[in-house]
Order: structure tokens, then sequence, then C-alpha cells
């Protein structure tokens, strides 16, 4: 089959771009947590890679788990009501949480998730993002951590997809509109 970067408009972040990016959050993360474990709570499916290079760029004591998450509502917008589709395996008592993220847009589903995560009694809770849309943003939430801030355009690649298509793609780019229209 004809190869997926075809389906492509532009190319946003390079596949080193990226690394360079996670490397630098990873040193901040590093020196916030200096003596401390971190359980690094990824988001699926869109954190996977975000995940998978951050913990290996940290040096920290990390462990990892994950969550599955849906909002209810229409099409590709996300409501703000959440269900848990895979719950936590750890318990979070007196834990300190690093939520992994690929991209916020809205901001409905983390801030349900960090609501949920809070009453859980963990020691902190904190937020890692590779992308952030301000613009798109409905909710205000405290980021500690964000990668890049992107314009209100629709992006793939690099865990986020399109129609669960695009999420292998190693860099983070448009799609090419005759792919949604
Ligand atoms: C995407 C993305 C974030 C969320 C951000 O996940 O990975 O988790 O949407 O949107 P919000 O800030 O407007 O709530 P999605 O629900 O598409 O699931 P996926 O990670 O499996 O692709
Ligand atoms: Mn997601
Ligand atoms: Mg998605």
């Amino acid at each position: 089959s004809k190869d997926v970067s075809a389906d492509l408009a532009h190319v946003l972040y390079t596949k080193e771009e990226i690394q360079a990016k996670i490397e630098e959050l990873a040193a901040r993360i590093d020196a916030d947590y200096v003596g401390r474990d971190i359980l690094v709570v990824g988001v699926l499916k869109g954190a996977v890679m975000v995940m998978a290079d951050l913990v290996r760029a940290l040096h920290s004591h990390v462990t990892m788990d994950w969550m599955a998450v849906s909002s209810y509502g229409s099409g590709t917008q996300s409501s703000g009501v959440v269900r848990i589709l895979k719950d936590l395996d750890t318990d979070l008592l007196g834990k300190d949480v690093l939520i992994v993220e690929d991209i916020i847009d809205s901001g409905l589903t983390l801030s349900w998730l960090l609501a949920n995560l809070h009453s859980r009694g963990p020691a902190s809770v904190e937020i890692c993002t590779l992308l952030r849309k301000p613009e798109a943003a409905k909710v205000e939430i405290d980021v500690k951590y964000v990668g890049m801030e992107i314009p209100n355009e629709f992006v793939v690649g690099y865990g986020l997809d399109f129609d669960e298509k695009y999420r292998n793609l190693d860099f983070i780019g448009t799609l090419a509109p005759h792919i949604y229209e």
C-alpha cells in the first residue's frame, strides 16, 4: 500500500525535534523529583509514544501504569463526560503521580482525570504533555510540563490518530485535506 506519509500536508515536528523536546522535559522532571519515585500514568492510546520515549529519557526511579478513558458524546469532540475503560492497577495513596498525555485540546479529558486521580489520595499529581493547543482550551488546567504549544489544527503522528490511523508515524504533521474532507 501507499506510504502513510503521503496523506500528510505539513510536517510540524520531525522525529529529531520531538526527541530533543522529550529529553528537555525529562531533564526538568528528573530535577524536580530528586529523591522521589515517580508513578508515571499514560493515557491510552495517544500517550504510548511519549510515554515510551519519556520514561527511557528519565533517570529517576519510575513505575508505569496506564488508564484508558473515553469521552461520551458525539464524534471527535470531547464532551467532558468521561468513562473509564481501563483503570489503573496501582493504588495511588501517597504516590507522586505524573500523568503523561500526547496532547491537551479542550482540556476536558484531563480536567476530569485530574479530579478523579486526586480523589485517590496521592502525594502529588502533575501533568506532562507533549503538545497543547491553547486556543482550544475550554477549561484551564495547570500543566507543569508542556513540550510545544501548537495552533488549533488537526495533527497526527507520534501517537495522535485520525480514525485510529497515523499513530505510528515517528513525526507529527497535519493531514492533507483530501483525507478528512
Ligand atoms: C485525545 C488525546 C487526549 C485527548 C485530548 O485522545 O490523546 O487524550 O484527546 O482532548 P481534550 O483535551 O479535548 O479532552 P482520544 O480521546 O482521541 O483517545 P486516544 O488517545 O485513544 O486517541
Ligand atoms: Mn488520548
Ligand atoms: Mg484520538
